[in-house]
């Protein structure tokens, strides 16, 4: 079973616009779940631009399903996760001003701030994850942290698509590397209705998928009832 977590960062986007609380955030976040995702994604980033602090902590205490908060791990991030306790915290190592995440973690670069906050997780009783490019060298360097799971950095497989049997080879590697050290699977960015069968298909053990841009931008012609669904 792969679990599909909705990231409404974009929902808040569109709120912020306005300035107003349409459309509402809480709202949606509650319909999405009615329509059968099995989790939440938020990705509060340091300037607020998209999802606020203050939604995480609405959201929290309303939402049923699983919330996973991505982000890189700074003084309030690390407060507002521990405020919190999430399902899952996802660690980006997300500059702050970045469009979006383009990156995975440099584990042996990062080592000791990864060892650090991931123990923090770890004693509040949460669920961990890093996000990591398609890099069988790069994923093989998780053996020093001590992480729950993977999120495999799905950019690249969503931008070879034309040519899909290769796009995917990288994954499967990561993939089982991640699985024989005993590592749960995550992937995300850039999975869309067109490409996400396939990566499911090749990818044993798919844990979750959180997925946001294209989900949004699907619901404008399909409703958010029927995306979801599909
Ligand atoms: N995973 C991470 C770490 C992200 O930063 C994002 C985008 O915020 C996603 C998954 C979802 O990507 P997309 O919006 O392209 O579905």
């Amino acid at each position: 079973m792969t679990k599909l977590s909705v990231n409404v960062n974009k929902i808040a986007t569109l709120r912020n616009a306005r300035g107003t609380n349409v459309p509402n955030l809480l709202n949606v976040a509650l319909d999405i779940e009615k329509f059968g995702a099995e989790g939440i994604t938020v990705h509060p980033r340091p300037d607020e631009r998209h999802i606020t602090y203050k939604d995480v902590y609405k959201l929290s205490k309303s939402i049923d399903t699983e919330l996973n908060i991505e982000g890189y791990p700074n003084e309030n991030f690390m407060k507002l996760v521990l405020d919190v306790k999430p399902h899952q915290v996802t660690l980006v190592p997300d500059p702050p001003h970045v469009l979006t995440s383009n990156a995975g973690w440099n584990v042996l670069g990062n080592k000791s701030l990864l060892n650090e906050v991931l123990g923090e997780f770890k004693k509040a009783g949460i669920r961990t994850s890093v996000f990591m490019n398609p890099s069988a060298k790069e994923v093989e360097e998780i053996q020093y942290i001590d992480v729950d799971r993977i999120e495999l950095y799905t950019e690249a497989y969503a931008s070879g698509f034309s040519d899909k049997e290769k796009a995917i080879l990288p994954f499967i590697e990561a993939a089982k590397i991640a699985t024989e050290m005993g590592v749960g699977l995550n992937a995300g960015h850039d999975l869309n209705l067109d490409n996400l069968a396939f990566f499911k298909q090749n990818i044993e053990g798919l844990l979750e998928v959180s997925i946001g841009h294209a989900l949004i931008s699907d619901s404008l012609y399909y409703g958010l009832d029927k995306t979801v669904g599909m």
